[in-house]
């Protein structure tokens, strides 16, 4: 099913079609360390289970580019992330950053998990600052650079509270800024804004697109929520299950800053929609194999709202 390549033909609410928009305003200068390009060439990953989690799999994200990862649970969204963090070590194939094979976790690239693992017994200060105290970075250095990273997500005045005493969407935040601490190259983001409400997610959403409009990160973010990726995303990728895999990659043509409105929502939802038919697709697929073909998928053929999340608790 090639539904991507006339996605815009059938763009409902009579959407524009954008022409080749650019892609980022001009004239701003990233801060800080600019992006690494990151890459899976032929990777196949099983756990010692012999469950094979990803099979020979390539994917090349662009030094500076935004890329989300889509798909139902087990698909390898989440393997893929460990494996360029260098936290997994691929069964067969290369990963690389910049062209060259990594051998392991590494400052410059760093994680933010569904939930925010801060450190509940320190402050959001001493979280910021734990990556750079292990560096061995002065303590004068480090709490300069953690008030202007805590500046950055809008957490100055929050600085000697601890994690429980913050609403997830600010411990998310604080996450945030406790991974650009190190000034990393890659940014890899796992459905950081899951557990969050609509809102605080729609706010995070920005604050992501302006870190990255302002720093040129290259950023890799898997979601479950189809409307989220095509928010975010220069380019989505649609994962597939059993074994996962790559189905298909989606440019998202529309300029940045993204911003909410009539004929901006209409484009987003006509990108969503296609998304969303995709991961139907599979999730119908997994459930069929299970119900060994007895299964009928609910709604006669109705899509799914793309503006739920999409595969939770598959
Ligand atoms: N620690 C593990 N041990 C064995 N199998 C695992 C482990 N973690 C994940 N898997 C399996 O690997 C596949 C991919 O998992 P994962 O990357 O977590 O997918 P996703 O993030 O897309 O939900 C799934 O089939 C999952 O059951
Ligand atoms: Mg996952």
């Amino acid at each position: 099913m090639s539904v991507f390549a006339n996605t815009l033909d059938r763009a409902p609410l009579g959407a524009e079609v954008p022409s080749a928009p650019p892609l980022r305003p001009a004239g701003r200068q990233p801060t800080g360390r600019a992006g690494a390009s990151a890459s899976l060439e032929g990777v196949s990953f099983s756990f010692a289970s012999d469950r094979v989690a990803i099979e020979t799999t390539s994917l090349h994200v662009e030094a500076g580019e935004f890329v989300c990862l889509v798909g139902p649970s087990g698909s390898g969204k989440s393997t893929i992330l460990n494996l360029l963090a260098g936290l997994l070590a691929p069964s067969a194939g290369r990963v690389l950053e910049d062209g060259a094979p990594i051998a392991g976790p590494s400052p410059a690239r760093a994680v933010v998990f569904q939930d925010a693992a801060l450190f509940p017994w320190l402050t959001l200060q001493q979280n910021v600052e734990y990556p750079l105290a292990l560096q061995g970075v002065p303590k004068a250095e480090r709490a300069a650079r953690s008030a202007e990273l805590l500046r950055t997500v809008h957490l100055l005045r929050f600085a000697a509270s601890y994690p429980h005493q913050l609403s997830g969407g600010m411990r998310q935040r604080g996450a945030i800024a406790r991974a650009l601490a190190t000034d990393p190259k890659v940014l890899l983001m796992d459905e950081p804004f899951a557990a969050l409400d609509a809102q605080t997610r729609e706010i995070l959403q920005g604050e992501v697109e302006r870190l990255f409009l302002e720093t040129r990160k290259t950023i890799v973010f898997v979601t479950h929520n189809v409307r989220e990726a095509v928010r975010l995303a220069d380019r989505v990728v649609l994962m597939g299950t059993r074994p996962g895999r790559v189905l298909r990659e989606v440019p998202i043509a529309l300029e940045r800053p993204r911003r909410t409105g009539d004929a901006s929502d209409a484009r987003v939802h006509a990108y969503a929609a296609e998304l969303a038919a995709g991961i139907r697709d599979e999730v119908e697929k997994i459930a069929k194999e299970e119900a060994d073909d007895a299964w009928v998928a609910p709604g006669g053929g109705v899509r799914v709202d793309p503006r739920r999340n999409l595969g939770s608790g598959i």
